[in-house]
């Protein structure tokens, strides 16, 4: 299967999991991009405005993992803008990844999750899996480990 992986990464945790799970994806035999949504300026990891920069496009792939962070218990802002312009994902089979500084999910990650699933469903998706991923030291390897194997038996 051919699978974007498109994320957003401000300071490289998405993206850390992200080259796992395409390491992974291709040890399975599918092929896997990462695909980065990417905004213009100095690179702060919190800018008040900002202009979408890199915008992929879904429309190649036959199946697209979502990845971003979590901005203050929500979906971070640039994915929302970016989920907002984005082609149709009909008939595609996408999954979600978040990953986010505190230890347990209920701390911004699901309340995310819900938004982003929302965001991929109003443009056609089918939702085949979920993972949240904590940065915090004690879970970090864990819960990485745990997303790529949840993420990579769904396609
Ligand atoms: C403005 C801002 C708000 C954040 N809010 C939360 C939050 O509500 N919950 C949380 O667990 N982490 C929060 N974080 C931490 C990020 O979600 C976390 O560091 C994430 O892994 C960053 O991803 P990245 O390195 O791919 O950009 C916040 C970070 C920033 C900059």
């Amino acid at each position: 299967m051919n699978i974007g992986i498109i994320v957003n990464s401000q300071t490289g945790h998405t993206l850390e999991v992200c080259e796992m799970l395409k390491d992974r994806l291709i040890g399975q035999g599918h092929a896997a991009t990462i695909d980065r949504v990417t905004i213009a300026g100095d690179g702060s990891p919190n800018p008040k405005t900002f202009q979408l920069e890199k915008v992929p496009d879904p429309s190649p792939y036959e199946a697209v993992v979502f990845a971003g962070w979590v901005e203050a218990f929500s979906l971070c802002r640039i994915m929302v803008r970016y989920l907002e312009g984005t082609a149709s994902l009909s008939g595609k089979k996408v999954a979600c990844l978040l990953t986010q500084q505190f230890p347990f999910p209920w701390m911004g990650g699901n309340r995310a999750l819900k938004q982003m699933k929302q965001r991929c469903r109003a443009k056609g998706a089918t939702i085949v899996g979920t993972a949240i991923v904590s940065w915090a030291k004690s879970r970090r390897d864990g819960t990485m480990a745990a997303a790529v194997e949840e993420l990579s038996r769904n396609f």
